[in-house]
């Protein structure tokens, strides 16, 4: 018997209606970082552009933050919890294979109906959560989105090691994905280098913790060199390609938003991308660190926060990382 079956009806285009961002009330200077690992503030500045970050205290958890960008994010879109249809979280510092982050920070945002999961996908994440988000409303299997970057990599730190103590940061930022009148998030560029999957890792798996007496907590490891190499130049591809998707070129942004990795990265895809000075650039690491998924919505938040940007504006978003994963797309800001 063939019956036919009705499907979901969308809309054609979507946009960011809000933003939000909770960043820990503990600034940490590179001073105190310093002394641990054999360094020096003027090596970990010059070398990433880092004078300060962001380290979470125990009442500021994952829930916690999460929630507190996400509920800014919803009132800056004007809408109510009640209206949240599905909740899409990035992380990589969510220390609990299940129930994923995204159900516990929907429930404390008030969004209990909403469809919950969470995204592992690194420093990409929120670009590659942005495209699900997007695709969810168009396709009309959601009306709004609420998709959250949040991180606590100083959990995931191994606070001895010389080439990443100094670099990673914590904190949540958040937007809300609804329906638009014309285009407000353009064609996603993604993908995934698994070839490379080895060069940012976890040390250990949870299995191995579980088996192995010898093993100590998993930490972040990374090649910091082998990524440094992939990031300033095969990304710059990523970039390209999701700015032709969009159909405009680098002189037609106001904003270039990629993931805060190190602001010798961000400085050598401006060059590569041959972006005009007239655009502003997101250098939220030099007081944030490396927030991996929560980098570009903290940015993004700061930049309208600061006036650097305003409301309407085309950005270009960059996220990249451990996968190696990538996803890029072009927005109108919120
Ligand atoms: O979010 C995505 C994932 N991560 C990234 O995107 C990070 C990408 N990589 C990087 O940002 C850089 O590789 C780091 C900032 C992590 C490291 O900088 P680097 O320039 O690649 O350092 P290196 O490991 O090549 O070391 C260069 C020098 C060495 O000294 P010599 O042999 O030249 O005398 C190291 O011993 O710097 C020395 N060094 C340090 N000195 C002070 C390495 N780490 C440190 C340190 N403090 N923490």
């Amino acid at each position: 018997m063939s019956t036919r079956i009705r499907t979901a009806t969308g809309t054609r285009h979507t946009r960011i209606l809000g933003v939000g961002a909770y960043r820990p009330a503990r600034v940490v200077t590179n001073h105190e970082i310093a002394s641990r690992i054999d360094s020096s503030d003027e090596w970990i500045s010059s070398r990433t552009g880092i004078r300060t970050r962001r380290w979470a205290g125990p009442d500021e958890t994952l829930t916690e933050m999460g929630a507190a960008a996400a509920g800014k994010a919803i009132a800056h879109a004007g809408l109510s919890p009640g209206q949240i249809d599905a909740v899409l979280v990035a992380t990589i510092t969510h220390f609990k294979q299940t129930p994923a982050a995204a159900t516990t920070i929907g429930h404390r945002v008030g969004a209990d109906a909403a469809m919950a999961l969470d995204i592992s996908a690194a420093c990409a994440g929120f670009s590659t959560a942005l495209a699900l988000a997007s695709d969810l409303v168009r396709a009309g299997s959601a009306g709004h989105v609420l998709v959250i970057g949040v991180e606590r990599l100083s959990d995931l730190l191994n606070h001895d090691d010389r080439g990443t103590a100094f670099l990673f940061g914590d904190g949540a930022g958040a937007v809300v994905v609804g329906p638009a009148e014309t285009p407000g998030i353009g064609p996603v560029a993604w993908g995934a280098d698994g070839s490379q999957s080895d060069i940012i890792t976890q040390s250990v798996s949870w299995q191995e913790l579980r088996h192995d007496r010898e093993v100590t907590f998993p930490f972040v490891q990374m090649e910091g060199q082998a990524v440094y190499r992939w990031a300033s130049r095969a990304v710059a591809q990523v970039a390209r390609t999701a700015l032709d998707l969009a159909g405009i070129t680098g002189g037609q942004l106001d904003a270039f938003i990629p993931h805060q990795a190190n602001l010798r990265i961000t400085d050598a895809l401006v060059k590569a991308l041959d972006l005009p000075t007239s655009v502003a650039v997101a250098r939220d690491i030099v007081d944030a660190g490396n927030t991996s998924a929560a980098s570009i919505p903290l940015a993004m938040d700061q930049m309208l926060a600061s006036g650097e940007v305003n409301s309407g504006d085309t950005a270009l978003l960059l996220g990249f990382g451990a996968g190696l994963a990538y996803a890029s797309q072009v927005v109108t800001l919120p």
